[in-house]
């Protein structure tokens, strides 16, 4: 990947024009794309039955005999030196067989950093684990205790006595802003984006036509239902771990590197994984309790509480973000200025990419878009949901209704005149794009015409009503890598294996139905297995690229099967003498595109042939549609809302999303996404902020009861729907789906709470206290 960053990064786009269009060898569209037999059609989760008997085992559920649990003591400081630890106590205390320290952990290597240019690194948070005295950020590990049971871990816990030296800590957002520094570059792309001169542009514009202002957005942390977790064991010098990951190859090899071992002596499995959203590679935590299973020579078991996963696992940075659009009196955008601080420690690899957002939504002859980073003493931030797009969309998404408002446009006719063309910052064509056909499907469910532009307008009692839309948007991704192995067995049945993940979106019961349709097979004849890092290597679920990535190695090792079952067919069929090139799948097995006529199932090549099996794997290659083509998918997302005169309070009556994001593979699976997507939006618009204290660096927020993410009564109707028009550049058709439904949400409800009481706020989360403010 290097060289294709090197590309990227210094903008040698031209190197692009000699690159195939499209993802398949000759830039031909995958022939499944407009197909409709398995995929496209409804079916339920193949894991389902599984999960509703209880019977799907998740990574703290993993029995083990002999097994211990661990329990962590967290520091109380943000930085600074442990000057005593008193483990006498804990030691002595009942059921505890260790107490792990930096006097007595292992020599551990750092983690290696995620990053596109080592696929197999899965580290989040680049520092040493317990190798000295030194602590980092306030809740950090400073010991682990295993006991036989857990409460006896817990309790043990809380009677190791720490001294520290504090040193002073950088722990104030405000403060670090002043010592900010700017990347060269954010994720793949070049940081600091000029086209044209904005900053002119926006002050020749007239004072109505231009829009400058500051937005806000708060910590968020991860709250998974299922907390981070791991169930460890030693084999002699073999590492396994039953883990809640969504990098298994690269949680397998980045232990490894920790443990000094080989790849092979690691096997991870992580077959079900209650929610990830970003926040599950490898952390701390499982680090620490493996290194404590090597000490303690026994299994261990380590489950984070919600305190643990605040402390140990990184959310989402704060932002905040100038916006400034410059338009001409009929609303044609002539400057976008996008320009922003985050928290990014240096011991951080997520970029929280706010500053990609405005370059690719709307056609603007002048864009000055940067970022800068403020480095913290705090947990490394970390991926979430639609991360950069989530709160940059929140920022420009506002900016465009601000400005709507003001040049007395309606906001969705306000995007039609600036929607663009092709990329507004490269040039590069789209792929598919039809942001406004999702727009006018939308609006048509919604009801958009009964929307007033005059805000304060509609009433029922001490409710103020309002409506308000937003774009939402998340680029296409394709991870090179990716693996998959297909199995033919002498029935004619197909198993897919690849070391890919299941969060909860669908991963086997979607690629099962693009296996079937691949090889000309009936669902019931095709069984897919991921979740264990013995498999074929599997690229992470993140980046919402995991469907394209595992549709491109499916593709690929169904074109290497073919000339195995060719090879193993012999002379005495119906396929004699046909190249490979020139077959097709068709009715459980292989037909002459020339004479159909000439077809021979698997079953059969196999009978003859004498084999159990045949099989072939393929990977997913580099993703060169990627560089070519702009190819982003875009929602438009409707808000009707309520907001109290009395209280302030807001309460969402609807919530409708139109999704452009290519061909939709399953629909059920589809709608839990998009809506799973939509539902966290509304949590990140009205409640959900991590409380940082800023003197010290200590979260506060670290349960349920103090972080607020929306429950059942909180969730309104929800209505998605897409339009559904095939990407001809990405495999299937689809563009990947797991992060769009969060992004433009917050900006939705935003904009409806203007338009219901007139009153602008530009910071997240839109609380009572920021509504009834003066
Ligand atoms: Mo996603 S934030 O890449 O799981």
């Amino acid at each position: 990947m290097s060289k294709l960053q090197n590309a990227l990064v210094s903008g040698v786009r031209a190197v692009l024009s000699q690159v195939p269009a499209g993802w398949l060898p000759g830039g031909t569209p995958d022939p499944l794309i407009d197909k409709r037999v398995s995929l496209g059609t409804q079916q339920t989760r193949v894991d389902g039955p599984l999960k509703v008997r209880g019977a799907a085992r998740f990574a703290a559920e993993i029995p083990m005999s002999g097994l211990h649990y661990a329990a962590f003591v967290h520091s109380t400081i943000a930085r600074g030196q442990i000057a005593e630890i008193d483990t006498a106590v804990a030691e002595s205390a009942p059921g505890v067989c260790l107490v792990m320290t930096y006097r007595n952990a292992p020599k551990l290597a750092v983690v290696p950093p995620i990053g596109l240019s080592n696929l197999k690194a899965a580290g989040n948070n680049i520092l040493p684990v317990m190798q000295d005295a030194q602590v980092r950020w306030n809740g950090q590990v400073v010991a682990v205790v295993v006991a036989q049971t857990q409460d006896q871990a817990d309790h043990a816990a809380t009677l190791v006595k720490v001294r520290y030296d504090p040193d002073p800590a950088r722990t104030d957002f405000e403060a670090g802003k002043a010592h900010a520094h700017t990347p060269d570059s954010i994720l793949i792309e070049k940081n600091r984006l000029l086209k044209g001169n904005a900053s002119k542009a926006l002050a020749e514009a007239e004072a109505a036509c231009r829009v400058d202002a500051v937005y806000r957005t708060p910590w968020h942390n991860h709250n998974f239902i299922e907390p981070s977790a791991a169930t460890i064991v030693w084999e002699g010098e073999r590492l396994i771990i039953h883990d809640a990951t969504q990098m298994l190859s690269a949680t397998a090899a980045s232990l490894a590197k920790v443990f000094g071992i080989k790849e092979q002596q690691v096997h991870v499995k992580s077959p079900y994984v209650g929610g990830g959203f970003g926040g599950k590679a490898l952390w701390d935590h499982q680090i620490l309790a493996a290194a404590a299973a090597k000490l303690a020579a026994r299994p261990v078991r380590i489950v984070l509480s919600r305190a643990g996963v605040t402390r140990l696992i990184g959310g989402r940075t704060q932002t905040e973000q100038r916006v400034a659009l410059a338009a001409d009196a009929k609303g044609k955008l002539k400057a976008l200025l996008h320009h922003g601080y985050s928290v990014k420690p240096k011991h951080s690899v997520c970029d929280e990419q706010y500053g990609l957002t405005g370059r690719s939504l709307y056609a603007c002859d002048s864009l000055d878009i940067v970022q800068h980073h403020v480095d913290l003493d705090v947990v490394a931030n970390t991926f979430m949901r639609g991360p950069g797009e989530a709160p940059g969309t929140f920022a420009i998404e506002c900016a465009v209704d601000e400005l709507a408002h003001q040049l007395a446009i309606d906001p969705i006719e306000l995007r039609r005149r600036n929607a663009p063309e092709c990329d507004p910052a490269t040039g590069a064509p789209h792929s598919q794009s039809a942001m406004m056909l999702a727009y006018d499907q939308g609006a048509e469910r919604f009801g958009w015409k009964r929307r007033s532009p005059v805000p304060r307008s509609r009433r029922k009692g001490e409710w103020l009503v309002g409506m308000g839309c937003a774009t939402g948007t998340f680029p296409y991704v394709r991870m090179p890598g990716m693996s998959v192995r297909i199995t033919l067995d002498a029935r004619g049945f197909a198993h897919v294996a690849s070391a890919a993940h299941e969060m909860g979106m669908g991963t086997a019961t979607v690629q099962r139905q693009h296996a079937a349709d691949r090889l000309g097979l009936p669902l019931d004849k095709v069984s897919v297995e991921i979740g264990d890092s013995s498999l074929p290597f599997g690229s992470f679920a993140g980046g919402s690229s995991q469907t394209a990535s595992l549709g491109a190695a499916i593709s690929a090792a169904s074109s290497s099967l073919v000339g195995e079952l060719l090879r193993i067919a012999g002379n005495d069929t119906p396929l004699a003498g046909i190249r490979a090139s020139e077959v097709e799948y068709f009715a459980e097995g292989l037909r002459s595109r020339a004479d159909p006529r000439r077809h021979e199932t698997f079953a059969s090549i196999l009978k003859r042939a004498r084999r159990d099996d045949v099989s072939a794997t393929g990977a997913s290659g580099a993703p060169l549609e990627m560089l070519k083509f702009a190819m982003h998918s875009t929602s438009a997302i409707f808000c009707e809302l309520r907001v109290s005169e009395v209280t302030g309070e807001v309460r969402v009556d609807r919530l409708v999303g139109a999704f452009d994001c290519g061909r939709i593979l399953n629909p059920q699976t589809a709608t839990s996404q998009f809506k799973g997507g939509m539902i966290m939006g509304l949590g990140m618009a009205l409640t959900e902020e991590t409380l940082l204290d800023e003197r010290n660096g200590r979260i506060m927020s670290t349960s349920l009861a103090e972080y607020h993410v929306p429950v059942h009564l909180d969730v309104p109707e929800l209505e998605v729907l897409w339009t559904d028009i095939p990407d001809p550049r990405a495999p299937l058709g689809a563009r990947g789906i797991g992060e769009i439904g969060i992004t433009g949400v917050a900006a939705a409800v935003a904009n409806a709470v203007f338009n219901a009481t007139g009153k602008r706020i530009r910071q997240l989360p839109l609380t009572l206290d920021k509504i009834l403010a003066p």
